[in-house]
C-alpha cells in the first residue's frame, strides 16, 4: 500500500530513543532543552518552547496572548479543527473569512473585508506548507492592533523569499508565535508533539509556565503570596502564577525529535524531488489542477506536506469516492484535506455559520484529493500513482 503520507524512522532515530530510555530522565530531561534550542536554531527563532502536541501549542498561544471572552480569532475554513478549536477553548468565538483560489491559504483582501472590532487574533494557516501571505496578513492585523499566530504544523523548515530577502517560518517578524506539529504524517515526527517559537522573551517565559500547570520556580518570578505563614522559600518552593495545564513533551520524544531535525534537509529535499516528479507526470492531465504557488512570496522553498490536486469530478462523471476507492482498491492511499471547518455541525449549532460563509474552501472542497506524499516514497511510487490516475480519469465512467 502507498499511503498519503507516513512517517521515516531509521536506525539513528531508534537509537537516539533507546538511549533515553534506558537512562535516568523519561518526561522533562536534557533532551527537551536540546530540542528546543536546537529547533530554535533551524527556524532562527529566539525561542522554543516543546509541548504535547500542536493542538496545545495553539491552546496555549492565544492563553498567552490573553485572548478570551469577548474576542473574536479569524483562522482559515481550510484547515484541520485545531485552528478554529482553540479560540473556543479560550472562550473566545472563531471565525472564518475565504482563501485565496492558488494557494488555498487564508486571502489577506478577505481578512481586510471580514474584520470587526472585537477580532483580537489571526491564525494563519500555512496549508500543505505554503506561506500564508505573512506580511500582507500581519500589516492588516497590526494596523487593528491585533496578534498574529502562524499555524506552521504543515510548514517544518519551510522558507519564502520577499523583498530580496530568504526567511525562514517560524523565524520571521510577521508572526507574533508560530506554532508546529510533529504528528506522524508531518514534516518530522515525535509521535505526537509540538513547538511554540516566538523572538518575544515575556510570551516564552509565559508558554513554559502555561505549560506545566503555571507553575514557576524561579525567585525572581515568586510573589510570596503562596506561602504567607513562612518567609522560608527552600528548594521545594513553587508557585501557581496562572492556570495552567500538563503540556509537556516527554524527553524520549524530544530525543526523537532531535534525531529527525538531524535528517530535516533530506526530508524536505525528497519532498520537493517527489512534487517536481509528479508536477512533470500530471502536467497535461484534462480536468485536474496541479497545486499552485503564490507570487505574492517567492515559495520555490516551501515545504510541500502535501501534494494537493483538484478534480474537476463533476465534468469527468466519477464521484471522488468511486476514485478513492478504486485508487485504494489498487494500493494507493488519498485523502480530503480539508472540510471547511465553518461547516462542522458543532460550528453551524454554536455560532450559526453555515454554507456560503466562504464559497471559494467550499468549493475547493468538493474538488480537492490528496495523493501520497512522503519521504520514503521512491521515484517508481509517484510513477505508479500517476499512471494509475491518469488511466482512471481518462476511461469514460
Ligand atoms: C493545520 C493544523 N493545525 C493544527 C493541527 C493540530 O496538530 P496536532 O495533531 O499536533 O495537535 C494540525 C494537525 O493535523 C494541522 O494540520
Amino acid at each position: 500500500m502507498i499511503p498519503y503520507g507516513r512517517q521515516s524512522i531509521n536506525a539513528d532515530d531508534v537509537q537516539a530513543v533507546s538511549e533515553v530510555l534506558t537512562g535516568d530522565w523519561l518526561t522533562t530531561g536534557p533532551k527537551v532543552v536540546e530540542f528546543e534550542e536546537a529547533f530554535a536554531d533551524t527556524v532562527n527563532a529566539k525561542h522554543a518552547i516543546a509541548v504535547s502536541n500542536a493542538t496545545a501549542a495553539l491552546h496555549l498561544s492565544l492563553l498567552a496572548l490573553e485572548i478570551g471572552p469577548g474576542d473574536r480569532v479569524i483562522t482559515s475554513p481550510n484547515t484541520f479543527l485545531a485552528s478554529a478549536n482553540c479560540a473556543a477553548m479560550v472562550g473566545a468565538t472563531p471565525d472564518f473569512v475565504d482563501i485565496d483560489p492558488v494557494s488555498y491559504n487564508l486571502d489577506p483582501e478577505a481578512l481586510r473585508a471580514g474584520w470587526s472590532d472585537d477580532v483580537r487574533a489571526v491564525i494563519a494557516v500555512d496549508y500543505a506548507g505554503q506561506t500564508a501571505d505573512m506580511p500582507a496578513i500581519a500589516q492588516i492585523a497590526r494596523d487593528h492592533g491585533a496578534f498574529v499566530i502562524e499555524d506552521a504544523c504543515h510548514a517544518v523548515g519551510g522558507q519564502f523569499e520577499y523583498e530580496g530577502k530568504r526567511w525562514r517560518v517560524g523565524g520571521h517578524p510577521w508572526a507574533d508565535l508560530t506554532t508546529f506539529s510533529f504528528h506522524p504524517v508531518k514534516t518530522m515526527t515525535t509521535g505526537e508533539g509540538g513547538m511554540i517559537t516566538t523572538d518575544d522573551a515575556r510570551l516564552a517565559a509565559k508558554l513554559r509556565r502555561l505549560r506545566t500547570h503555571g507553575m514557576c520556580r524561579e525567585a525572581h518570578e515568586f510573589t510570596g503570596l503562596g506561602d504567607p505563614s513562612l518567609d522560608e522559600r527552600g528548594p521545594w518552593y513553587y508557585e501557581m502564577q496562572d492556570l495552567g495545564y500538563n503540556y509537556r513533551l516527554t524527553d524520549f520524544q524530544c530525543a526523537l525529535g532531535l534525531s529527525q531535525l538531524a535528517r530535516l534537509p533530506a526530508f524536505l529535499e525528497r519532498r520537493r524531488r517527489l512534487v517536481a516528479r509528479y508536477h512533470q507526470q500530471l502536467a497535461d492531465l484534462p480536468g485536474l489542477t496541479l497545486p499552485g504557488l503564490h507570487h505574492a512570496l517567492d515559495q520555490s522553498l516551501t515545504s510541500w506536506h502535501l501534494f494537493t490536486v483538484q478534480v474537476d469530478f463533476a465534468s469527468l462523471g466519477r464521484s471522488r469516492t468511486e476514485v478513492m476507492m478504486t485508487l485504494r482498491e489498487q494500493g494507493i492511499g488519498t485523502q480530503v484535506l480539508y472540510i471547511p471547518v465553518h461547516l462542522q455541525p458543532w460550528y453551524r449549532r454554536t455560532y450559526g455559520y453555515g454554507p456560503g460563509k466562504c464559497p471559494r474552501a467550499e468549493s475547493f472542497y468538493q474538488r480537492t484529493l490528496s495523493l501520497p506524499l512522503y519521504p520514503d516514497m521512491t521515484d517508481d511510487d509517484v510513477d505508479r500513482v500517476a499512471k494509475t490516475l491518469r488511466e482512471l480519469l481518462r476511461q469514460p465512467s
